[in-house]
């Protein structure tokens, strides 16, 4: 089993299962996550398909993917093929850096967090909304035979087993994010739970 899915494999399809996997909730989740965002300039790492492009007209956006599958379904007009652990831009380049349903997929958090706080100006914001395991354990237990079964179910359906499985898995990738993301560049740092059980997070670092 790789670290990371395979985007290629289900790129078609990702927009529709991902609103069936989160009950449509992840539009209003996105909009939470765009209403923290400040200035004009703004990095959308991890952009996949745009799934943020109707939530973002009023910036200027600059969309992220290493995946050129989900970067060709995407909408915005400044694409580049590249990961959050390599940003290639210059210093203080973006007032937000704003980054939705990707964390888990990434190699090395503290790495790409060195480069988000690189690439924003000194009063920038990193937006950060990922889904995790709810805090309690009882509540844990359940949702993993939930994002069991429903991940397997969507995975034979779609012929993509693989890549949903991942989707389960990934969810026990990282520690829980209060404590995963404290040690990070940034002065504050702040983080709301959302959802049922609170399985999804949204972070907010600032400075
Ligand atoms: C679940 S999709 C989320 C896409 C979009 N942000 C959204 O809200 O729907 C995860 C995306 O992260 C991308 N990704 C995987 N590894 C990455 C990395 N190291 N740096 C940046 N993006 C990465 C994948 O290619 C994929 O498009």
């Amino acid at each position: 089993m790789s670290s990371s899915a395979n985007f290629s494999n289900i790129y078609k399809s990702y927009d529709f299962i991902n609103k069936i996997l989160t009950l449509g909730y992840d539009t209003v989740w996105r909009k939470k996550a765009v209403d923290l965002i400040i200035g004009k300039k703004i990095l959308d790492l991890g952009s996949g398909t745009g799934a943020l492009f109707n939530l973002m007209s009023e910036f200027e956006v600059t969309a992220v993917d290493p995946d050129e599958n989900m970067l060709k379904l995407n909408k915005f007009k400044k694409k580049l093929v590249s990961k959050a652990e390599y940003l290639p831009f210059e210093d203080n380049s973006f007032d937000s850096v704003i980054c939705t349903f990707v964390w888990r997929n990434l190699d090395d958090t503290n790495k790409a967090l060195d480069e988000i706080r690189r690439v924003l100006k000194p009063d920038g914001k990193f937006i950060l909304l990922d889904m995790t395991r709810p805090k309690n354990k009882f509540l844990t237990l359940i949702h993993f035979f939930g994002t069991f079964i429903v991940t397997l179910l969507i995975g034979i359906m779609t012929l993509n087993l693989k890549e949903y499985q991942f989707l389960h898995k990934s969810l026990d990738k990282y520690s829980q994010p209060e404590n995963d993301l404290t040690n990070n560049p940034f002065k504050t740092f702040k983080i709301y739970r959302m959802g049922i059980f609170g399985f999804v997070y949204l972070a907010e670092f600032t400075g």
